[in-house]
């Protein structure tokens, strides 16, 4: 046990029965066991103004369990009731009390050298530091931004009840202790009882649940779209049944360690590779010198691209004797209507390809006949439209990349000589 920490961490919430300390001594345990080892105790800490909605929740929901379950043991249906009402990682202000997260998430990462290693290269660590952000919060510069982008730091508010927020606490992203530290404690996908802490399982955290509060919301002001809607879109794709972290966390070898050993990668990377398995793309000549290209989601389990609200895909095609095809964009399109802060941005169509498995066709006239020529066909992967790239910095290949490429022989090839 890390008496410092844990004492922090457990600061009246977690109380081990002596049956906890006797587990221990043998060794791991992870089971449901190790779930009634743990009695948390959200009553002790009578000024902690986090822990009262808390408490109303959770007797709200035992009496839904247990009146629901019925015959089921009541220790059970407490357990069951107690994780239901572990809050899941969100936006805005995290139910701390008081912890020192900046040292608490260095302590995370000083155990977990395979989990901090990716998580520090990643777009979850950067979430506040990545340049593309703060270029864009430069230009919207709203309090609201930081409740996904600063969740350990969401507010620049004198909240004395929150102390330690600094520049650190901006600067971790979305850190360990943003998904894994609820309410006081640590949180994994399963009970686990081992010399170091306690951990508390959540079954929720294997399921699109853990990542429902930040990927999927509503623009500042309300519209009738979201501004990102991951999730519904997850939801509606023949893939729902595979979890997000099927896809971004795969099970990955440790580098250091001597035994073999796995864990879920934590870089949450969209590579190249993820990018191209997104989709299969197929083209064929069309009438009147244009192109057919037949474009149909088969690896991802929401829109492509889904996420923020610029992402787009261009289609693009041109031949071996230079001539270039007007391309295509499909993409989320907005208009700027004026308001009170000046304008906002109004969603008037949706070109992203569904999940749902169905095949969509776009056609590319040139200008040219290219009968003879071979026709080169790629699909591009932009974060944003090179307009807004080059209005915020963004150098181009960071911005783009090809993600398919097709390529179609000249007509004159296959004639008959
Ligand atoms: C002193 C070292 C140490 C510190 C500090 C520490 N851990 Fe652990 N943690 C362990 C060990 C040892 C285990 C047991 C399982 C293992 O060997 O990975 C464990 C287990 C876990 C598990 C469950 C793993 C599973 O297989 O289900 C999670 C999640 C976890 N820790 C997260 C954290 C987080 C988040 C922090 C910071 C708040 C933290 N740990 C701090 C050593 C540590
Ligand atoms: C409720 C959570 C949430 C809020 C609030 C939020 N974002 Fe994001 N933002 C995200 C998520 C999740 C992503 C990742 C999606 C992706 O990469 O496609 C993201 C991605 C971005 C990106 C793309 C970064 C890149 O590397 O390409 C920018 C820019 C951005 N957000 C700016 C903002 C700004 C500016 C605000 C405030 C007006 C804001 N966000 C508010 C969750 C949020
Ligand atoms: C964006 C949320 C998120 C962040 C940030 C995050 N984790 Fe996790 N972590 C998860 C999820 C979700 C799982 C469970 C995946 C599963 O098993 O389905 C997990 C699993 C784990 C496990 C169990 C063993 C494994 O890796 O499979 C450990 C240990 C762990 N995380 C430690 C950490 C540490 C340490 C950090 C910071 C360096 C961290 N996590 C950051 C979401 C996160
Ligand atoms: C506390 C909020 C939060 C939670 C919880 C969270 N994310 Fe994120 N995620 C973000 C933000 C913010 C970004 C964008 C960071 C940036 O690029 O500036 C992001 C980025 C990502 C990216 C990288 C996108 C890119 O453009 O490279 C992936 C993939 C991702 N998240 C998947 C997940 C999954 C899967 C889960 C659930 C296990 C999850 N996230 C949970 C806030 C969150
Ligand atoms: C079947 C695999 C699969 C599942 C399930 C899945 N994704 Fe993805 N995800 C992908 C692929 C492939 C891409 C790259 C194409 C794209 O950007 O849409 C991607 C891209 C992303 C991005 C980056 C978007 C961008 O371009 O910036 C985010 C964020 C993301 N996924 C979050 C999630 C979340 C959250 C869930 C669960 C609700 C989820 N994904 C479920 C495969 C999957």
């Amino acid at each position: 046990m890390i008496p410092e920490l844990f004492e922090k961490m457990c600061a009246g919430y977690i109380r081990p029965s002596p049956e906890y300390e006797r587990s221990i001594a043998r060794g791991l345990v992870a089971s449901d066991s190790a779930h009634e080892l743990l009695t948390i105790d959200m009553h002790v800490r009578p000024n902690d103004r986090s822990a009262k909605p808390l408490l109303k929740r959770r007797s709200l929901s035992l009496l839904c369990v247990v009146a629901v379950l019925g015959g089921v043991p009541v220790w059970q249906a407490a357990a069951l009731s107690r994780h239901k009402a572990l809050p899941l990682p969100h936006p805005g202000a995290q139910l701390r009390a008081g912890l020192d997260v900046v040292r608490l998430n260095e302590q995370c990462e000083s155990c977990h050298n395979e989990e901090a290693r990716e998580w520090r290269g990643s777009k979850h660590q950067q979430a506040y530091q990545d340049p593309i952000f703060q270029a864009a919060l430069e230009l919207e510069p709203l309090p609201f931004c930081r409740g996904c982008h600063a969740p350990e730091a969401p507010a620049e508010v004198g909240d004395s009840e929150v102390p330690f927020r600094t520049q650190q606490q901006r600067d971790l992203g979305v850190g360990c202790v943003t998904c894994h530290v609820q309410v006081g404690q640590i949180v994994g996908p399963r009970s686990l009882l081992s010399q170091s802490h306690p951990t508390l399982g959540d079954a929720r955290l294997s399921t699109a649940a853990a990542c429902a509060g930040c990927h999927e919301f509503e623009f500042p002001k309300r519209q009738r779209v979201p501004m990102q809607s991951t999730l519904s879109e997850h939801a509606a794709s023949p893939l729902a049944d595979v979890s997000c972290q099927n896809c971004h966390m795969p099970v990955v070898e440790d580098g250091a360690s001597d035994q073999p050993k796995q864990h879920r990668s934590h870089r949450f990377e969209v590579d190249d590779q993820l990018l191209r398995s997104a989709l299969s793309v197929s083209a064929e000549r069309a009438p009147n010198r244009a192109v057919s290209v037949t474009l149909t989601v088969t690896g991802a389990g929401h829109a492509v691209p889904t996420g923020d609200l610029f992402r787009r895909l261009e289609v693009r095609a041109r031949s071996s004797g230079g001539a270039l095809a007007s391309p295509v964009g499909l993409e989320r399109r907005f208009e700027l209507v004026p308001s009170e802060t000046g304008s906002e941005r109004r969603q008037t169509g949706d070109e992203r390809l569904v999940a749902d498995g169905s095949p969509q066709t776009v056609w590319l006239p040139f200008g040219a006949d290219v009968a003879n020529d071979t026709l080169h066909v790629e699909v591009v992967y932009q974060r944003m439209s090179e307009g807004l790239a080059a209005r915020l910095g963004v150098a181009s290949d960071t911005n783009q990349q090809v993600i398919a490429e097709v390529l179609l022989p000249p007509l004159c090839a296959i004639k008959e000589p």
